[in-house]
């Protein structure tokens, strides 16, 4: 587990200071899949390298099972173990790296050395013998199975191979733990999914604990089970995935959630008139969400019989979410005043959620 508690990082730059992380408490349980989304700027890589210490925060603890807490004061490191502060040595950083690895958007991988060699560079400054490092080398190769390039040069991979070249790298001494930062902002959406696949399969297959950056929603769709929202150096919004493409409270959620569902378009509809939001008595325009059961058409149709109203799907949008299905329509709900009451009154006894669409 790693426990974050308000943790503090300010960048000083020309007498103009950036909080890039402001007083964020977050908690990874092992085996997480951890999201964090934000737009450009909202601090992700700042906080998630202040998890390895790239990034030294000013206040605030991280605590990190099997290591230890460490303690940030006035921008000065110390680690507690059993309830003794001390200075955090070189050491200390050396031990805790080991057991998080990390990965980028742009591979960094070492252009004039092999895969091998590339996979192999971490292991070579470690007491393991040449013998020890081949086998290690050929077993990280099968697991991101590019056994067939091992002695190629990066040059001569795809984008998507050459991440999983840095994944093999990065694990090379069996982390617990695998940051990475915008992982596959770089790749195209074959090699994205692909990419996104492997992750989940060490995930799974290692226990690892993958900490995820990323500005895409699809992303975390695809593969999260927790997912923190950033703006401003701030986690604004933070819990399970479903729960947030369910019920995102946020603004900023709603608009990340928005762009992987298609209903952000609904606004733009509306704001171009392409679509009549005004409410009246008779005719309102509702979104209704279908939480954890699939879409029921049956339900409209029988609404609409049952109270003599109309009801015209305007966008419908199902999701798969963690394996569970995430339903949400947008209708155009018309009728007599108190048909239209009663049947919103009916849906919402069916467990579906009402919102207004605007205004
Ligand atoms: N080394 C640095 N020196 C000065 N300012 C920095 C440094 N690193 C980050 N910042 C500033 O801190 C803020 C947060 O940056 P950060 O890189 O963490 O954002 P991000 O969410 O990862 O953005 P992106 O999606 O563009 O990668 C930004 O305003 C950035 O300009
Ligand atoms: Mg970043």
């Amino acid at each position: 587990m790693i426990e974050i508690k308000n943790l503090e990082k300010t960048y000083d730059i020309n007498n103009h200071s950036v909080h890039a992380v402001n007083d964020v408490s977050i908690t990874i349980n092992d085996g997480d899949i951890y999201g964090v989304i934000g737009y450009s700027g909202a601090g992700k890589s700042t906080l998630v390298r202040c998890i390895n210490f790239l990034e030294r925060p000013e206040a605030g603890t991280i605590n990190i099972s099997g290591f230890g807490k460490v303690i940030a004061n006035a921008g000065r490191l110390y680690l507690e173990r059993d309830g003794k502060p001390r200075p955090l040595l070189d050491k200390d950083l050396r031990t805790l790296r080991k057991s998080i690895g990390m990965i980028f958007q742009h591979f960094n991988l070492l252009d004039r050395s092999t895969v091998f060699d590339n996979i192999a560079y971490p292991l070579k400054y470690r007491n393991y013998t040449k013998n020890e490092i081949r086998n290690r080398v050929n077993e990280l190769l099968k697991l991101v199975d590019l056994e067939d390039k091992r002695d190629v040069y990066p040059s001569q991979l795809s984008g998507g191979q050459k991440q999983r070249v840095a994944i093999a790298r990065a694990l090379a001494d069996s982390p617990k733990v695998l940051l990475c930062d915008e992982a596959t902002s770089a790749l195209d959406p074959d090699a994205t999914e692909s990419i996104l696949r492997l992750l989940k399969e060490l995930n799974q297959k290692l226990g690892l604990t993958i900490v995820l950056i990323t500005h895409e929603m699809a992303v975390i769709k695809e593969i999260a089970n927790h997912v923190a929202v950033m703006e401003n150096g701030r986690v604004v919004e933070d819990g399970e995935v479903y729960d947030i493409f369910a019920s995102p409270e946020r603004s900023i959620t709603k608009r990340f959630v928005g762009t992987s569902n298609g209903l952000g378009k609904i606004s733009k509809l509306i704001d171009d008139k392409a679509v009549d939001a005004v409410p009246t008595d008779r005719k309102k325009l509702i979104k209704l969400t279908f939480i954890r059961s699939s879409v029921n058409d049956a339900l409209i149709s029988r609404v609409s019989r049952k109270f003599d109203v109309d009801l015209s799907i305007v966008l419908a949008n199902v999701d798969l979410v963690e394996d569970t299905p995430l339903g949400n329509i947008i209708v155009e709900l018309s009728g007599e005043a108190e048909r239209v009451e009663a049947a919103l009154k009916y849906i919402e006894e069916c467990g579906v959620r009402i919102e207004g669409v605007k205004r």
